[in-house]
């Protein structure tokens, strides 16, 4: 059966990507964290590794810096293999989830670390510091301020000083927002696109939040339970999910479960409930078979009485949550024996509805998401 594919562009060759995942399998113990996954990061590539809890992000991570080795495969940065090196020989900048500044130390003992680690010239440290601390947009009279004394936000940026001061290529990022409130994690990852676009960096990040990779990422890796599941741009992933999870992970989907009952022309007809959905695939299905069906929210239209489309249904409105621009709905389908959620873009003074009423909604062919079960 041909299924939509992952990443229809050509693998880069070898020299473009500064790290390449080759078949990197973690077991601890019977558990598997990371199972077979194969990444090229590009040279110069913003790549967010996104996923649930415990789906192996950080041990992916992990790997890359050192700190473990894979049980099976390899990761080759600059097309060496990376167990011949040494952690500390990599050139690698890293920040994690618990930034680990040391509080005590002033702004610039913590951006001089690594140098001084690394036995840089002290002339030139306190120009190196400087450049990062304006890269990050820190007032250079912040450099004798004691770190605890500054906000979360200044903290981050101190961090994000010290991991890219030397001049990394690689840089990884674990959760590096999680800890800052909503505003700044905002204002946070418009800084981490700009410092990503005024160097060369090549980024790494690990999130679960889908908004975050999403605007910060030229690709996602989508992963869960140890596996890739997807590995393309936020967009192509949108757009052509490539799995019932990544379809559910990224945009705010509803999967039901069908059947395969008929085709008619180009439309394909699912059984789910007592209905039918019809859908538009290239994929091949045969009669009886099980798939999945999955209903982006914002694809669904709302409305009093019609929607016209093969795929409308009576409706009863179970929950309301106005936001504004938009309002998001849950709804019961008797029909097809689903609770769906529905995204009503503004449609203007007493066009929405309220829990309790009934409705319906609709949806086109082809918008519907199909995926062997
Ligand atoms: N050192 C270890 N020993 C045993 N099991 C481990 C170890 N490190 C991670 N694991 C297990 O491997 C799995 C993946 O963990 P990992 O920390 O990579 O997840 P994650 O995707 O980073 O999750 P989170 O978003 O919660 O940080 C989990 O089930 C975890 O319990
Ligand atoms: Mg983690």
């Amino acid at each position: 059966m041909a299924l939509r594919e992952t990443d229809t562009r050509d693998p880069p060759a070898e020299h473009e990507s500064v790290v390449h995942i080759d078949g990197v399998t973690k077991n601890f113990g019977s558990l598997t964290a990371v199972d077979d996954v194969s990444i090229p990061i590009r040279d110069g590539e913003f790549l967010t590794i996104l996923g649930p809890s415990g789906a192996g992000k950080t041990t992916l991570l992990h790997m890359i810096a050192g700190f473990d080795t894979p049980s099976e495969g390899e990761i080759y940065i600059n097309d060496q293999p990376i167990s011949d090196e040494p952690p500390y020989e990599r050139d690698i900048g890293l920040v994690f989830q618990s930034l680990a500044l040391f509080p005590h130390m002033t702004v610039q003992q913590n951006i001089a670390f690594p140098l001084k680690m690394r036995r840089e010239d002290p002339d030139d440290i306190d120009e190196q510091v400087e450049e990062a601390l304006e890269l990050v947009r820190l007032p250079v009279d912040y450099r004798d301020k004691p770190v605890g004394d500054l906000s979360g936000g200044q903290q981050q940026r101190v961090a994000f000083a010290r991991a890219i001061v030397y001049e990394p290529t690689l840089l990884l990022l674990d959760e590096p927002l999680s800890s800052l409130d909503k505003k700044l994690r905002e204002e946070m990852r418009s800084e981490l696109t700009r410092i990503h676009a005024e160097t060369d960096l090549t980024i790494v990040h690990v999130t679960h939040n889908q908004t975050e990779a999403l605007s910060m990422a030229d690709r996602i890796a989508v992963i869960n339970d140890g596996r890739l599941e997807q590995l393309d741009t936020a967009e192509g992933i949108y757009a052509n999910p490539a799995t019932p999870f990544a379809a559910e992970f990224i945009g705010d989907t509803t999967m039901l479960d069908g059947t395969i009952a008929g085709e008619e022309g180009q439309h394909g007809i699912a059984a789910v409930g007592r209905g039918e959905i019809t859908f538009e695939t290239d994929a091949e299905f045969e009669l009886e078979q099980r798939v999945r069906l999955g209903l982006r929210a914002e694809r669904i239209v709302i409305a009093a009485d019609d929607v016209p489309t093969e795929n409308s249904y009576e409706a009863t409105v179970e929950q309301v949550g106005f936001e504004g621009s938009r309002t998001q709905y849950t709804v019961t389908v008797p029909e097809l024996d689903a609770t769906i959620d529905v995204t009503q873009q503004d449609p203007g003074p007493g066009r929405t509805f309220e829990r309790g009423d009934t409705a319906v909604v609709g949806w086109e062919p082809v918008d519907v998401l199909v995926y062997p079960e």
